[in-house]
């Protein structure tokens, strides 16, 4: 395997042939964004950047991968929080940026199908254009791509409703390691005839195929659509930083989000923000005061049908206990400004360093203790006494926290590894939705059992003989 930035004798001249000499970016500056990802902690040089422009050309820059040994990392629009988007050291790097296109829209059939790098926020407004949506959405929309988010099985806020990328998905083109395309792009909502390839290659992370469709199946554009931020305040007489104050808040919101799922049928989203969290975004983004300034955490709900749900949430929400204030809002601009509060944690934190970020799933009746006592393992793993932040915010209703870390260096594990031996004690899941990439590969073999991973390492060498695609990525070296 090619494994430092030269390139193989005649290499560069089939990846020429394949897709154009102007595609193929060799110059330090021009590739020097496909090399560092969206967390800064990941990265290295790249062999090339190679930017086909269709299925066709997509194959035969990845037969001439396959034929030189030359390991592939493919790209979408880089949001992804793993490392497993950007090369190690000297991999060549097959950007979709050039596959945008929306192929089709059709409200009566239900199916958007649209080319991988297509971007989630273009293929909304495809959707919305025939008042559907994909029932799908994340912060990154407006760089994330459809194939990455295939790659990666995105989750977001809405998966309480519509599940995440997985379901969405009702079919698939990909180009496997020697250049075969692969297409199943009917859309059939029954058909049994064998394994299914588009689930197959979805959370595989680049490394069984490269995604060049994708069928999503349409949801309708519902009429009202009602956000409520709710202040919450727990019932510890201690601070609301302490352990046992973040436990109780936590416990509030997990009660809250229980309840108000129990009660009104027309859920998308339930995401909780901690008050250092919200003091951050406050201070980063310039934003006004939520409803409860002072509160411990806030639980963002967001429901929508084809009656207006605001009335039902009222009432759900009504007399809860730790509630203390509340804003609603029902039309786009006042929503969006509910949503910042949420939805802008990722760049905010990221304006105090290279944050490890760590996505994690626990058991609903885990989660408010796991919050409370995170902190104090973190310090203990750190050694004790060290200045390093622990911020706190996720989609409760599914149970997956965002932790991030902000202090130890990048290449500094402890703390990661301390917060996953957590989890795992909790019986909970070390990747909710961010996938593995390199940054959780010590974990996998803890995460699934002997014989899941060798279904997962022979699926991997029967796609992918030559192991060009992503290596080191997903899979944990044998023994
Ligand atoms: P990339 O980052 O380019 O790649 C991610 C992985 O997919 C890599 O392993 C890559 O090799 C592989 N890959 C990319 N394209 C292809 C392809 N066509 N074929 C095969 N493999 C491919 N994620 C969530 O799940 N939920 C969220 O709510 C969420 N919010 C985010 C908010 C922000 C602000 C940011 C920066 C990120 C967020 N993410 C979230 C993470 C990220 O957006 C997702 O992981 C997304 O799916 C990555 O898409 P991408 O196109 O950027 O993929
Ligand atoms: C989110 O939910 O905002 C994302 O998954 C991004 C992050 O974890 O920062
Ligand atoms: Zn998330």
């Amino acid at each position: 395997m090619v494994d430092s930035c030269q390139a193989p004798q005649g290499f560069l001249a089939a990846v020429h042939d394949a897709v154009g000499a102007e595609h193929c970016l060799s110059d330090a500056d021009l590739k020097a964004s496909y090399e560092l990802d969206w967390t800064r902690r990941f990265g290295g040089p790249a062999l090339v950047v190679v930017r086909p422009a269709n299925t066709s050309e997509v194959a035969s820059v990845l037969a001439a991968c396959s034929r030189f040994q030359v390991a592939v990392v493919p790209q979408g629009g880089n949001t992804g929080l793993v490392g497993g988007s950007v090369p190690r050291g000297g991999e060549a790097v097959l950007s979709l940026g050039r596959l945008n296109r929306v192929l089709s829209c059709d409200p009566d059939e239900g199916l958007l199908v649209a080319e991988a790098g297509t971007t989630l926020a273009t293929a909304q407004a495809a959707a919305a254009s025939v008042h559907a949506a994909l029932g799908i959405d994340i912060a990154a929309r407006d760089s994330a791509t459809l194939g990455g988010m295939v790659a990666t099985n995105a989750g977001g806020i809405h998966v309480i409703r519509h599940g995440p990328m997985r379901a969405r998905l009702g079919g698939i083109e990909v180009v496997l390691a020697d250049g075969t395309v692969a297409s199943r792009l009917s859309g059939l909502v029954k058909d049994n005839v064998g394994y299914d390839l588009a689930q197959i290659m979805t959370g595989s992370e680049g490394t069984l195929g490269v995604v060049t469709k994708v069928v999503l199946h349409l949801v309708p554009l519902l009429p009202f659509r009602v956000t409520a931020l709710i202040g919450l305040r727990g019932f510890a007489h201690s601070a609301a930083d302490s352990a046992a104050g973040v436990r109780a808040v936590s416990q509030v919101a997990v009660a809250l989000a229980a309840r108000l799922r129990r009660r009104v049928d027309c859920i998308d989203a339930l995401e909780l923000v901690y008050a250092d969290g919200m003091a951050l975004v406050r201070e980063v983004m310039g934003l006004p005061a939520p409803p409860d300034p002072g509160a411990d955490a806030w639980l963002l709900v967001e429901a929508s049908g084809g009656q207006d749900p605001s009335g039902m949430l009222a009432e759900a929400i009504e007399n809860a206990p730790g509630v203390t204030e509340i804003a609603v809002a029902d039309e786009a601009g006042g929503r969006a400004r509910l949503w910042a509060y949420r939805e802008r944690h990722t760049e905010a934190i990221a304006t105090l360093g290279v944050a490890h970020k760590l996505d994690l799933t626990l058991p609903m009746n885990a989660l408010a203790e796991f919050a409370g006592a995170v902190r104090s393992e973190v310090s203990a793993a750190l050694g004790g006494g060290t200045d390093t932040r622990v911020i706190l915010f996720g989609h409760v209703g599914d149970g997956n926290l965002h932790v991030n870390l902000i202090g130890p260096e990048p290449e500094d594990y402890r703390a990661d590894d301390a917060v996953f031996r957590m989890v795992i004690q909790r019986g909970g899941s070390i990747s909710a939705e961010h996938g593995v990439g390199i940054a959780k590969l010590d974990f996998v073999t803890a995460a699934r059992s002997s014989g899941d991973l060798t279904v997962m390492r022979r699926m991997k060498s029967a796609l992918d003989p030559g192991g060009i695609l992503n290596p080191g990525v997903l899979l944990p070296p044998v023994g």
